[in-house]
């Protein structure tokens, strides 16, 4: 198999599904990774063109059992992954204040947001660690930066802080590899979760992912970027 092997979380829209067609676009075999099995077929279905290569999977990042199924499914077929992309999101108290945002709504945002990267790099990591250049990629917010840390969407910034942490941790865990970990923030970005209201295209927003997706050899690693541009913790 020579085409480098992509998987991309939460691919069916959004962000995501720009980051599949740009990564697709460079010549990468693209794993279109998403909650229902349907929509990873119809977006396939939606951006299959040319010599593009892009297959359909399905993965809760929730979901133990789910997760485990796509790393069995990814060695069967594959036997390794060149790049992953954390990209699986959620933003369930935006702008709720400190006060109104409950216990479950904290815990569902940390399981998709934090635990979801951590449970998929964990499933996928051996078939990375195959790779002669392996990229990861947590889709993170300037929300969770602690220096820049202001009040509400309290659950939503603290998983994003809590999947930095996750970035550098495992980016130093594997230093003495050519892994290269980084998180990015694609900015704010026009889809279901962002908001009509955002600046940024979805196109525009998973340009910063592909950057860090494809990084050269002398690139960085445990840095948290936007644009390609470091940004504070
Ligand atoms: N938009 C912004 O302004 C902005 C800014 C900073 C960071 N980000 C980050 O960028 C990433 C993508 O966000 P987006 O703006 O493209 O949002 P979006 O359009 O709402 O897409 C979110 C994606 O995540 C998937 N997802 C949610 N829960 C999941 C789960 N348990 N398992 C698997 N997939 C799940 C959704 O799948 P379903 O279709 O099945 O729900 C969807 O594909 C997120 O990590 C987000 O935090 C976005």
């Amino acid at each position: 198999m020579s085409s480098s092997v992509a998987v991309v979380t939460g691919a069916n829209r959004g962000i995501g599904r720009c980051v599949a067609e740009q990564l697709a676009d460079r010549g990468y075999t693209v794993v279109v990774a998403s909650r229902s099995l349907d929509q990873a077929r119809q977006t396939v279905a939606e951006l299959s063109s040319g010599d593009r290569s892009l297959l359909a999977a399905q993965v809760d990042v929730t979901d133990e059992e789910s997760v485990q199924s796509l790393a069995s499914e990814l060695t069967e077929r594959f036997g390794r992954v060149d790049v992953l992309i954390n990209n699986a999101g959620v933003a369930l108290d935006k702008f709720q204040p400190f006060e109104a945002t409950s216990t479950s709504v904290f815990e569902e945002t940390l399981q998709v947001n934090t635990l979801g990267a951590f449970r998929v790099t964990k499933a996928l990591l051996p078939m990375l660690r195959v790779s002669e250049a392996p990229r990861i990629v947590n889709v993170s917010s300037q929300l969770g930066s602690l220096e820049r840390m202001t009040s509400r969407t309290v659950a939503y910034r603290a998983s994003k802080a809590a999947l930095n942490a996750v970035t550098r941790s495992v980016a130093h865990e594997l230093a003495d590899t050519p892994a290269k970990v980084n998180s990015v923030c694609p900015g704010w970005v026009a889809t279901e979760l962002g908001g009509l209201d955002a600046p940024t295209s979805p196109s525009e927003g998973a340009r910063g992912i592909v950057w860090a997706a494809t990084l050269p050899e002398q690139g960085p690693t445990g840095g948290f970027f936007q644009e390609g541009t470091p940004l504070p913790w």
